[in-house]
């Protein structure tokens, strides 16, 4: 079983108190992840591009302690955030067993976001992952000889057990998660990077994400997941995402981006089809989700560009386009999207390398 390997009996090093920082950034899902089993294990392969602007910030400072129990305060921009320690708990409880030495610290978590908190961006895949990285950095102190693989991929898996798809956070551009039988190395314990060749074409994918609804998600990750059990529909979907991963290795390779955006409009309007189809039922999307897309699809048409669209599971549209088409494709989102955006605001984003240390 993979995950034995990140199972640690005792550490070379002793630390008493510090602080380490890590900053990391949100992914969107290409082949989107939907439905689990087991703890936090995908039911089929998905493949992200890693974002660069939209990202968390975290700040770990610890301290040993002779007290029981977890012991950690959360801070949000300066603020206490109670309604987060839940979630840290849970991850804290599950996580336990890889990282024996939590119990002994007490611990201040002081995050920020890039984005706004009420945009509807969901921070938990850049903040679980921020979160496991300033984990493993308090690992790596009192086990210096681990390996930056091991680092990595212990990170990832780490980010897994608090929010699925912040495994593919760590590292970019593109993230696999989920074993897939075309691509070695896959796993359904952590993110790996895209093994194989990728076109000039999609080098610095441009993504503008349009904030229709910045509301609380309708629905969250851990109901919707669980609308695939007995979901009539759940095992073609499998097989789609699966098959659609497939079709992405020569699209990469060859830079085909009209086949791009059919596998990807594809998938993200499957997730939303899932949703749609469970029960019980839910349309995440919004009339001005609609607007922005049939907008998309007449100026794909009209100019020719390569304008597409994917989505999470909310109301936001993520625009993909290419780095080329970057003047054109803001100067159409300006004139003709922002006006179904709350407030006319969007983010301008981009494909990135990944987390970073931020050193003091
Ligand atoms: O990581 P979770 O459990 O919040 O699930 C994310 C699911 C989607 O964002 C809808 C798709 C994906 O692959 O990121």
């Amino acid at each position: 079983m993979p995950e034995h390997r990140f199972i640690v009996c005792n550490y070379s090093h002793n630390l008493t108190s510090g602080a380490v920082s890590w900053q990391s950034p949100s992914n969107i899902a290409l082949v989107k992840y939907w439905g689990k089993y087991g703890e936090q294990l995908p039911m089929n392969a998905s493949i992200s591009f890693t974002l660069k602007n939209c990202n968390t910030k975290t700040v770990l400072s610890f301290k040993k302690k002779n007290t029981a129990g977890f012991d950690f305060e959360v801070f949000l921009d300066g603020k206490r955030e109670e309604s987060f320690e839940p979630k840290i708990q849970k991850f804290f409880e599950r996580v336990e067993v890889y990282l024996p030495f939590l119990k002994e610290f007490k611990f201040k978590i002081e995050t920020s976001n890039s984005f706004p908190h009420s945009s509807g961006i969901a921070s938990s895949a850049s903040g679980m992952s921020a979160l496991a990285l300033c984990l493993m950095d308090m690992e790596q102190q009192m086990q210096p000889n681990i390996t930056n693989e091991y680092f990595i991929e212990k990170a990832s898996f780490l980010a897994r057990l608090g929010s699925g798809s912040a495994c593919r956070s760590l590292e970019g551009p593109l993230i696999v998660w989920g074993e897939h039988p075309e691509i070695e190395g896959s796993s359904n314990y952590f993110g790996t990077k895209y093994p194989f060749a990728v076109h000039k074409n999609f080098e610095n994918y441009q993504d503008t994400i349009l904030l229709v609804d910045k509301g609380e998600k309708q629905v969250s990750s851990t109901l919707g997941h669980d609308l695939m059990v007995d979901h009539p529909f759940a095992e073609q979907r499998f097989r789609q995402a699966k098959d659609n991963l497939s079709k992405l290795i020569p699209v990469f390779k060859n830079g085909d981006i009209s086949e791009f955006i059919k596998i990807v409009e594809s998938e993200a309007l499957s997730l939303h089809a899932m949703m749609m189809t469970s029960i019980p039922y839910f349309i995440l999307m919004k009339p001005n989700t609609l607007e922005i897309i049939n907008h998309i699809w007449k100026f794909r048409e009209i100019s020719g560009s390569n304008v597409c669209f994917t989505l999470d599971a909310g109301a936001n549209v993520h625009v993909l386009y290419p780095e080329s088409e970057k003047e054109i494709v803001l100067q159409f989102i300006n004139n003709k999207l922002s006006q179904f955006c709350k407030n006319g605001e969007y983010i301008e984003d981009e494909v990135g390398l990944g987390a970073e240390a931020i050193l003091n």
